[in-house]
């Protein structure tokens, strides 16, 4: 229990929410309609905030936002190729549009061609630096100045082990995570004196359509599982809480920061 000035005492759920809770926030999740970002557009919406989720596909994009408002929460849907420059700047609009220019940012759409190095083209290079970099680049470029003016905001973005070390023909991929993780302190240098905090998330092995091609080889998944401190391979719902923490209240002193939510993998 705490108490605050004037003698009230706050305790359980209103402690945590004045951490945690974020009604009224605005916020924008690429990548929403699957896998990590689609659990990390579940979990603002349940904690409060009105998400708009961004990816191509619509069949997927509206099952999301059809399952967040029957959760009793705002959500909506834009769709956009966020791997041409153009879209960015279309979907950036359109999504700002719908609740209000944006609280938190989350860059989580992705791609990870996965060709030998030697095999790996202009055009794989191209594709992957255009969605994993260059939209997480033009949506902070977008929304960040905004968020400074306001005193408040969240720029969150995913990561990778391959933030910081090769991996599995690692190739484009892992150049475009590892400057992801730099953009966040870049960005963070830019806009935390304003009350902006820019972090990445750099999740383990979690099984989404993105890795599936890894799990249907049972050896090679609890290979991954075994890496691992806790003994097992990541799910989206992992991703929920460091997702909450990072775009609320509770995480106003954590800025430019790469943060592992991988069972300890990177550490083993
Ligand atoms: N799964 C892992 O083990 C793992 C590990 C480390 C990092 N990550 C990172 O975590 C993030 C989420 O990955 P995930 O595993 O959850 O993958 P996922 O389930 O395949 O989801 C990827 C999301 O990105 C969207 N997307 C893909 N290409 C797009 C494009 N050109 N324009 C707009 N949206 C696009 C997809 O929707 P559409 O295809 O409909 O556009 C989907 O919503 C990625 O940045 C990934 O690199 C994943």
């Amino acid at each position: 229990m705490d108490e605050t000035d004037s003698g009230r005492a706050i305790h359980g759920s209103a402690f945590l929410d004045g951490l945690f809770a974020l009604n009224g926030r605005v916020a924008i999740v690429t990548g929403g309609s699957s896998g990590i970002g689609r659990a990390i557009a579940e979990s603002l919406a349940q904690a409060g905030a009105d998400v708009v989720v961004v990816a191509r596909g619509e069949a997927a994009l509206r099952e999301t936002v059809d399952g967040i408002r029957a959760g009793g929460h705002r959500a909506a849907f834009v769709s956009a190729d966020l791997g041409e420059r153009a879209e960015v700047e279309r979907a950036g609009d359109e999504a700002a549009a719908v609740f209000g220019e944006p609280d938190i940012l989350v860059h989580a759409a992705g791609i990870n061609l996965r060709p030998p190095l030697a095999d790996l083209t202009v055009q794989d290079w191209d594709l992957t630096m255009a969605l994993n970099l260059d939209a997480a680049f033009l949506l902070g470029q977008r929304f960040g100045p905004g968020m400074a003016e306001r005193g408040w905001g969240r720029i969150i973005t995913i990561g990778s082990q391959q933030s910081i070390r090769a991996f599995g023909n690692s190739g484009a991929y892992g150049v475009s995570k590892a400057a992801v993780a730099a953009l966040a302190r870049s960005q963070a240098e830019a806009w935390s004196a304003r009350g902006v905090c820019c972090n990445a998330i750099a999740p383990g092995f979690v099984r989404t359509p993105l890795t599936e091609a890894v799990f249907t080889d049972p050896a090679r998944e609890e290979a991954l599982a075994a890496r691992t401190m806790a003994g097992r391979n990541g799910q989206p719902a992992d991703f929920m809480g460091v997702a909450i923490f990072l775009a609320s209240d509770a995480s106003a002193y954590v800025t430019g920061q790469l943060i592992f939510v991988d069972g300890g993998f990177s550490v083993f």
